[in-house]
């Protein structure tokens, strides 16, 4: 048969209606009949828990971004399976906000036992968080089902903050991610906070000679080493947008072309042309008024990043505890 235009449509058409018909969607609204109050039920755990800990917000965007990169967004980081489990893993360390989350899955246990699964709430409190620091507010597609699996070496290629741009953009790409969602994924450090740990060889041990990353401009370098002297505590924690932890906006992708980035990895993101397009393409002078949105872009590039790998339909469980298989 001749593969004349018609048919390889065709063709094509067939393939598409094979995967729709395999793989459920995730929907915007999926619990409004089955849980009609699951979205403000989260809403409402993730707003009062941040009372008490202003730095939450930040917590629960991490938390979804790596639950998301092992398995897929399945809240395997969740269980507690002993010492294999994958929260362990140490590519997930200083990630939290568990118990938040399990807060949030009493509620709604209580209301629509057995309906609303563990790594929505995740992708829920994640936007709630954003919002709360003043970030853009979306629908987040929901009907995520919970993982059965939970294993520590699964999570043994989450990105590092002394990957290079190659591996950066490499393992973003292995989760169907492009490099302009790297950027726009890790403007997320606009909020937030990271223990001294991570910047102790971008001070000390970057260049031979324990000299620091040269993209570290003189003045911040005065502080970061003030603030994380050689040999200091390494659970001392710094804010990672140096003008407005606390706020969700676009002020760490001018920080990173500035020389304030304080993770080398978003230091990282200027010394690549592609990336350095990307950042310069939101921070650029005219950008208020003709170029693209941060903000709108962001909010694409999280939605996308909650769709890695999701398990729908009859795949995976419904858990009744977010740290236990059921
Ligand atoms: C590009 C690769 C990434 C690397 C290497 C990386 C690395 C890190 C590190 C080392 C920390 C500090 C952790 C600590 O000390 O507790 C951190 C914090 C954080 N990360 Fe990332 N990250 C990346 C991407 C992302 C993405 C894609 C998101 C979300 C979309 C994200 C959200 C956050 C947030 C909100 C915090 C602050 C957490 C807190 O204050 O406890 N990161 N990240
Ligand atoms: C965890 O993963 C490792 C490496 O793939 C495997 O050898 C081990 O059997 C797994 N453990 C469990 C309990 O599944």
């Amino acid at each position: 048969m001749a593969w004349t235009k018609a048919n390889v449509s065709l063709a094509l058409s067939l393939v598409m209606v094979f995967l729709g018909a395999s793989l459920a969607d995730l929907s915007v609204g999926f619990y409004s009949n089955t849980c009609p109050q699951a979205e403000s039920i989260v809403n409402r755990v993730v707003s009062g828990a941040a009372l008490s800990n202003p730095n939450l917000p930040a917590i629960l965007l991490r938390l979804h971004f790596h639950d998301c990169f092992v398995e897929g967004c399945d809240g395997s980081i969740l269980v507690n399976n002993g010492a294999i489990s994958e929260k362990n893993a140490f590519g997930h360390e200083g990630v939290g906000g568990f118990e938040t989350v399990e807060a949030a899955k009493a509620e709604l246990e209580a209301v629509c036992p057995g309906v609303v699964s563990c790594s929505d709430i995740v992708a829920l409190a994640a936007r709630d968080a954003i919002r709360l620091a003043n970030g853009p507010a979306y629908d987040v597609p929901t009907g995520r089902r919970d993982g059965r699996v939970s294993n520590m070496s699964l999570a043994k290629d989450m990105p590092e903050v002394s990957d290079s741009i190659e591996i950066l953009k490499a393992k973003f790409m292995q989760k169907g991610l492009e490099a302009k969602e790297l950027v726009l994924l890790s403007a997320a450090h606009t909020i937030g906070t990271t223990a001294c740990f991570f910047m102790t060889k971008r001070l000390y041990d970057f260049l031979p000679g324990g000299q620091p990353d040269p993209t570290i401009s003189p003045v911040f370098l005065q502080e970061l080493t003030t603030r994380c002297p050689r040999n200091g505590d390494v659970n001392t924690r710094i804010p990672m947008d140096r003008f407005s932890g606390r706020l969700f906006d676009k002020q760490i992708l001018q920080n990173i072309k500035d020389g304030f980035a304080v993770l080398q990895t978003d230091a990282g993101l200027y010394e690549d042309v592609t990336t350095r397009q990307v950042v310069n393409s939101y921070t650029g002078f005219l950008n208020p008024f003709f170029g693209p949105s941060f903000e709108s872009d962001f909010v694409k590039a999280i939605v996308k990043m909650g769709k890695i790998d999701v398990k729908t339909g009859s795949q995976g469980e419904i858990r009744r505890f977010c740290s236990a298989f059921n």
